[in-house]
């Protein structure tokens, strides 16, 4: 499919959704459905928890204080943030930024995650943090053993690592994130 038709596509998928009230997030205050963003034919696809407060004022993917420390990562690791595509598992800022609730994951993976995945068709996905790696094995998993050990959603390569927010509490683990995502991009094909 070329990439032309991926972005025709994303676009349509994103439409019916711009003010969704699928799930409670629908109506709990939250300014904007963060699609994500970035290149529709990227190799590499990342996933993140849920958009934080810049995200929802904005309507973009990782552009607060995470969304800095994952650009820096992904510059030092030669990637280009818009040759990659950066969305989360749950599109509406959850109140407080508490987790995302199983039936917000739910509803909204199934309505538009798992369907930007389809469309973009990704080599590897890199999933950031315990909920985004949960919500793609649709389990309970230990980020701390699962991290940089690939293993597959449907028939992608999924390569877990840590969320920057928390190597932002733990700047000790900064060269593991960046191992990991370049890890992830070592098995582009
Ligand atoms: N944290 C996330 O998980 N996603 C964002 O978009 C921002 C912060």
């Amino acid at each position: 499919m070329t990439k032309e038709k991926k972005q025709a596509l994303l676009a349509q998928l994103y439409a019916p959704y711009k003010k969704c009230i699928e799930c409670p997030l629908g109506t709990l205050g939250r300014i904007n459905v963060v699609f994500g963003e970035g290149n529709p034919d990227a190799r590499l696809m990342i996933i993140g928890e849920a958009p934080g407060r810049d995200e929802d004022l904005k309507g973009r993917p990782f552009i607060g204080r995470s969304g800095k420390l994952l650009t820096t990562v992904l510059e030092l690791a030669d990637i280009r943030r818009e040759d990659v595509f950066i969305t989360n598992v749950v599109k509406c800022r959850p109140p407080d930024n508490r987790n995302p609730l199983p039936i917000e994951a739910k509803t909204c993976k199934e309505l538009l995650l798992f369907k930007q995945i389809e469309i973009i068709q990704p080599d590897v996905i890199c999933t950031l943090g315990a909920v985004a790696l949960e919500g793609l094995l649709g389990h309970p998993a230990k980020i701390s053993q699962m991290r940089g050990l690939p293993t597959k959603f449907k028939n992608t390569l999924l390569i877990p690592t840590f969320h920057p927010a928390y190597i932002l509490r733990n700047p000790s683990k900064l060269s593991i994130l960046y191992e990991d995502i370049k890890k992830a991009h070592s098995h582009l094909r």
